[in-house]
Order: C-alpha cells, then sequence, then structure tokens
C-alpha cells in the first residue's frame, strides 16, 4: 500500500543538498525532545500518540452517539472555533460531494459550521435555513467560555428549545470540551447534556483525532476508523528512529526550516482540488499560531489553482521573491472522465480529445511547479495517493508532526497562541465586559485621541 510522500527536489535549486543534511541531527534531536516531552509545551503533546492510543471502545462509543443523533435529524450544527472546527469542516469538505448532501448518502444530516464568526447577516440566515429542519448541535469549546461559539450556542439552543421543548433539546445537544473546567462544563453537567472530553493535554489545532474531529466526521458518514489507521501509520512513519530521509514530518521541517532561514518569509500551500479550500484553513491556522510568535514564523498563505493562476498566478510568478510553495497533489482522484472529440473541433481542442481531465490538471500542475522553480520560488511537493478518510489521516498527521518540529527549530513553544488574547481583551473592554473596568475606560480615552 503507497503512502504520503515528500518530494524536495525543487527546493535544491535554492538550498544546498548538504545544509539539508544537517538537519539530521537537530532534527532528530527534536523529534527525541516530542517524544521524551522535555521540551516547550511539554504539557500539550497528547496528540502525539493518539491515534496509537485511542480505544475501540471510544471509538464505538463516538460511532453510537452519532448514528443514534442521525436516526432524527436532517441537519448537524456544529458550534467551534479555530482548532475547534477547522479539522472536522477539512476532512469532511475534502471527502463530500461538491454538490450533495455531505456524504452523497442522504441518510447522514447535513453539517453545517457556526460559532466560528460574529455575523449577524450570518447567524440570522442560519436560523432561516434551520426554521423547518429537524436538527441538533454539537458544541465543541476546550476553554468553554470562547466568546464567538458561546453566543452562537445561546442563539441556537434558545432557537432549539423553542422548537422542540427543553427536554428534547436538551437530548439533541452534544458538548465537547474540558472534563473539568470552563462555562460549558458547567451548564452541560446542569442541563444534562450528553459530554465529550478533550484531553487537557491535547490543544485545539492538534485535535482532529480527539471527539473534536471525529463526532463530526462520523457524523457526517465517513470512516474515522480508517481517518486514524492513516493517522496511526503516519504516527508510525515519523516515530523517533526513523532515519532522516525516510520521515516525510522531519524532511518538510527541516526545508521550510533552511529556506525560512535563506530568505522566503512566506510559504504559500497549493493544491488543484477545490474540496481541499478547508485542508488549506485549516493548515494556515496549524502554522500560524503554532509558529508565529516572538517576532518569528512563517507566513501561513494558501491557493487553489488553477482558479487562482487567474487571480494569485501572476504575483507568484513574478512579484517580490520571498515566497515558497509547498503543493499537496492527489495521485489518482475518485472520478475518471474523458473529454470528448468532436468532428468539426471548432474550439480547437481535439488535441485533448480521450485525456482524462486529470492528466490536464496534472499537467498544469507539473508546468506550474517548472515555472514558479524558474520563476525564483522554492517547491515542495506532497504527493498523497488518493483523497480518503486514511489518506487524510496520513496528511494531517504529517501536518501536526512536521509543526511541531518546525516550532523547536524555531526556538518557539508550538503548542500556545498567546498572541490571540490581545483583540479579545479590547473587544471585552469595548463591550464593558464585568472586570475590565480600568482597560473600559483607558479604550475609551484612546479612542477619542483617535477621533
Ligand atoms: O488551537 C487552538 O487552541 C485555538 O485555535 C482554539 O482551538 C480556539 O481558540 C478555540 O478555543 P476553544 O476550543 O477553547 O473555544
Amino acid at each position: 500500500m503507497k503512502n504520503l510522500e515528500i518530494n524536495i527536489e525543487n527546493v535544491f535549486p535554492f538550498i544546498l543538498k548538504k545544509k539539508l543534511d544537517e538537519y539530521e541531527e537537530l532534527t532528530r534531536y527534536h523529534i527525541r525532545q516530542l517524544h521524551q516531552r522535555t521540551g516547550k509545551g511539554a504539557n500539550f503533546l497528547g496528540w502525539l500518540d493518539l491515534p496509537s492510543s485511542i480505544t475501540d471502545e471510544s471509538v464505538k462509543e463516538i460511532e453510537s452517539v452519532a448514528l443514534e443523533l442521525n436516526k432524527k435529524i436532517e441537519v448537524m450544527v456544529v458550534v467551534g472555533i479555530g482548532g475547534s472546527y477547522l479539522g472536522a469542516k477539512a476532512v469532511i469538505d475534502a471527502l463530500s460531494h461538491s454538490f450533495g448532501d455531505y456524504s452523497g448518502d442522504r441518510s447522514f444530516p447535513k453539517i453545517i459550521f457556526a460559532g466560528q464568526n460574529i455575523s449577524e447577516d450570518y447567524t440570522g440566515e442560519l436560523m432561516d435555513f434551520l426554521e423547518d429542519k429537524s436538527y441538533a448541535i454539537t458544541v465543541i469549546s476546550k476553554s468553554g467560555t470562547t466568546t464567538e461559539p458561546a453566543i452562537a450556542f445561546r442563539i441556537l439552543r434558545n432557537h432549539l428549545e423553542k422548537k422542540f421543548g427543553a427536554a428534547e433539546a436538551g437530548k439533541r445537544i452534544i458538548a465537547i470540551t474540558s472534563a473539568d473546567r470552563g462555562a460549558l462544563r458547567n451548564l452541560a453537567e446542569k442541563r444534562g447534556y450528553k459530554t465529550f472530553v478533550i484531553p487537557n493535554d491535547v490543544g485545539g489545532r492538534y485535535s482532529l483525532l480527539s471527539p473534536v474531529g471525529l463526532l463530526p466526521v462520523v457524523q457526517a458518514g465517513f470512516d474515522i476508523r480508517q481517518l486514524i489507521a492513516g493517522a496511526k501509520k503516519m504516527e508510525e512513519m515519523t516515530r523517533p528512529g526513523t532515519p532522516f530521509w525516510e520521515n516525510p514530518a522531519a524532511v518538510y521541517a527541516a526545508a521550510r526550516n533552511a529556506l525560512y532561514r535563506q530568505s522566503p518569509k512566506t510559504e504559500i500551500l497549493a493544491s488543484y482540488h477545490p474540496k481541499l479550500v478547508y485542508l488549506a484553513e485549516w493548515w494556515k491556522q496549524l502554522y500560524g499560531e503554532s509558529e508565529g510568535k516572538e517576532k518569528k514564523g512563517i507566513f501561513p498563505a494558501s491557493v487553489n489553482f488553477t482558479a487562482d493562476l487567474h487571480s494569485m498566478g501572476q504575483y507568484i510568478q513574478e512579484g517580490e521573491r520571498n515566497l515558497f510553495e509547498t503543493v499537496i497533489s492527489i495521485l489518482e482522484p475518485g472520478r475518471k472522465i474523458v473529454i470528448p472529440g468532436e468532428e468539426d473541433d471548432g474550439d480547437g481542442l481535439n488535441y485533448l480529445a480521450g485525456k482524462r481531465i486529470d492528466e490536464v490538471n496534472k499537467m498544469a500542475e507539473l508546468g506550474t511547479m517548472l515555472a514558479h522553480v524558474d520563476g525564483g520560488v522554492p517547491n515542495i511537493l506532497v504527493n498523497l495517493p488518493q483523497l480518503s478518510e486514511y489518506y487524510l489521516g496520513q496528511l494531517m498527521y504529517f501536518f501536526q508532526k512536521a509543526c511541531a518540529i518546525s516550532g523547536y527549530l524555531m526556538n518557539v513553544n508550538p503548542f500556545d497562541q498567546p498572541g490571540v488574547e490581545a483583540y479579545k481583551n479590547n473587544m471585552f473592554a469595548l463591550l464593558k465586559k464585568p472586570g475590565f473596568g480600568e482597560e473600559t475606560e483607558l479604550i475609551y480615552k484612546r479612542l477619542e485621541k483617535a477621533r
């Protein structure tokens, strides 16, 4: 069976292989640090062995709760923000029919997301949509105090209670939160909601293989056992003792760190499949929140080709030379569609007749990569055999492991996000949240001066 592979041939025109060899010892050291829990943020390493340590009993519980609830709902609203929704959204979008209900099978509910913004229009339209639907809510917040999902959850549970009565609404709400702290934990216990626990040592953006990712994915009709199996394979492929050049996470972390130290400060994640737009959003959060601190970090950006070759392509080819690109290539797509021939060849496309659409897509991928390398943009290629639960498990664990190694190579803690507090404090002061008296006075004075 094939596995995810990384190819950095198109980094070597920019970095000497000798330079990369120097990372062999460094990455070995950091991988050991991770597994021995001796590096920065060592209290947040529970995700490292989630794939191999998750028990059959916990998977069964997630599956049976999801399937029982699915019997009576058309829609599941997943409420969460950041790491509490992006992993599930990425997997569900990657596996879903582009135009249909999520799994393409109507016995599974449509999964929609809320609490990832504070837009009144989004909320109003969500209520319009839910008005005539039989729905349920999965609310996810590790801290249990995040404002965006808390507001959405309050509005939605009021709606649900009005629609079905408090007792039935209580049976249609699942809370995924910390075992022992936070407002959501208290509320869930008071109202008797079914709960799942986010382990204390698993941070939001590393939580895909906990109930945070697994419950919505199984609810959408996808195979979480395969997702876990793929991640487990990658856990084995990246474990301590794996030779550097055979460990894709070590090679990826080393290549991007070597590029960053030489010059490029922006990494663009590119794919040629619209189903991977949210995979890129998940990846941006993972790398942005993990590395962007202490005035360091590669800025994570993303593009979806070939659409974005007609918008961002010009900049990538000829703009400021401060970029490198990581391309996720899907070797075998799920469908086979051949371009038909036409007798009069009015559109001049007969030279493509008989070719699969994917052959054209692959030539676009190859041609773009060569053009970008010629234009001064180093390229890292991540080859994924297929878009399936198993390979998404490999891909996402690979990115997580590489991100942790990358953070250590930059000498930052890849598991905290202290900078996220700054906007929250200002927003709370502006909203006059109890306890923010002094900050409120200061911020209003500052605004007066600015006017
Ligand atoms: O990666 C993280 O830890 C964050 O992005 C969180 O997931 C995000 O801020 C949401 O936090 P919470 O789950 O506590 O509501």
